[in-house]
């Protein structure tokens, strides 16, 4: 596919391609000179009208160990601030040859606006989605999966792997669009995903649990779980232990007060007694168990600090590092799917 947008359409093909050719780079970073020479004379631009410091400095990472020139647009300091609107922005650097846009704003929609735009301008430019709003962040996800697919076999990772496997996902669903994304993939997988959190940051309804927020750019109806979709297996809880009884993994979410309006705030103290995770609450699941979480961490809110170093369960710093080579994986498919 030309651009990544969203995983609700992600087949298990590509889901398992993502995971091998990720392995790949992988290896390729183990290497003394880390680096390979695919898209050299490729221009990747990191489009972030949103901060960010793991994703936006991965895929430059990935980008530069690609061999592409990388352009960093920062909104601040740009023409932004003059008016300049976003698509017109995009289209400046497409003049300049920008080949791939890895594109994060806090609305969302944005990505795939200036996806259709490209395509309505017939240009060979690939638009990665690197979190829009409360919509998608695919490659964390896929960079999820990967770190989690590599644990239960690290020569070839897949997404059978998962089948049966129980994992949980804790805290802000409601404003999550990590949790969006990986519940489109854990549930094509056939793992059983159970959600929990304060009913003020789960969604109401299954039905409800995709929708984006605000966005017109695009038609709703593409963004939902649809009911059909429901023997994927997905469970809500408004308390922690039902969803971590037995659980193989544990995700746990930022709280994002940023996103909230007060009333939905909890206070961190409570917050952390009802549903922060800690060593304790651990023991009611599987022995093997790992914890996850996207980052930024509010340290002793989602999870305790001790546990989130705590090598023996965090994995952590391993979603980290996995997520150079995912985002290589994605830039090079992207790269081949324009040739
Ligand atoms: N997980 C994640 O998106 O982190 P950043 O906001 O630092 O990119």
């Amino acid at each position: 596919r030309r651009h990544i947008l969203s995983l609700a359409d992600f087949t298990p093909l590509e889901y398992d391609t993502v995971l091998q050719t990720a392995v790949s780079f992988q290896e390729v970073l183990s290497r003394r000179t880390k680096k390979v020479p695919t898209l050299q004379g490729q221009v990747v631009t990191n489009l972030f009208f949103e901060p960010s410091t793991r994703t936006r400095s991965s895929f430059e990472l990935a980008a530069k160990r690609l061999s592409a020139d990388i352009l960093n647009f920062a909104p601040g300091s740009s023409s932004l601030t003059k008016g300049e609107t976003i698509l017109d922005t995009a289209k400046t650097y497409l003049a300049m040859g920008t080949d791939m846009m890895v594109i994060r704003h806090k609305e969302a929609g944005v990505p795939q606006a200036i996806a259709a735009e490209m395509d309505r301008l017939d240009v060979k430019v690939g638009v990665l989605n690197a979190g829009d709003g409360l919509h998608e962040h695919p490659s964390q996800a896929l960079l999820d999966l990967f770190t989690i697919c590599t644990l239960l076999d690290s020569e070839k990772p897949r997404l059978s792997l998962l089948k049966g496997k129980k994992i949980a996902i804790v805290g802000d669903i409601l404003h999550s669009r990590v949790a969006r994304s990986n519940i489109w993939s854990l549930t094509a997988s056939g793992a059983e995903v159970h959600l929990a959190g304060p009913p003020t940051l789960l969604p109401k309804l299954f039905a409800d649990f995709v929708t984006v927020d605000g966005s017109d750019h695009f038609s709703s109806a593409d963004l939902r779980i649809s009911l059909s979709d429901l023997d994927r297996k997905l469970f809500l809880h408004w308390s922690l232990e039902p969803a971590l009884r037995d659980a193989d993994f544990v995700m746990t979410l930022r709280l994002q007060k940023e996103r909230m309006t007060n009333h939905l705030l909890p206070s961190l103290r409570e917050y952390h007694h009802q549903f922060g995770i800690t060593r304790d609450r651990l023991k009611l699941c599987h022995a093997d168990v790992k914890v996850l979480h996207p980052g930024p961490v509010n340290r002793g809110v989602e999870i305790s600090s001790d546990l989130m170093d705590d090598p023996q369960f965090s994995l952590i710093s391993q979603q980290v590092t996995s997520g150079v080579a995912v985002r290589m994986a994605l830039l090079y498919l992207m790269g081949i799917s324009r040739a």
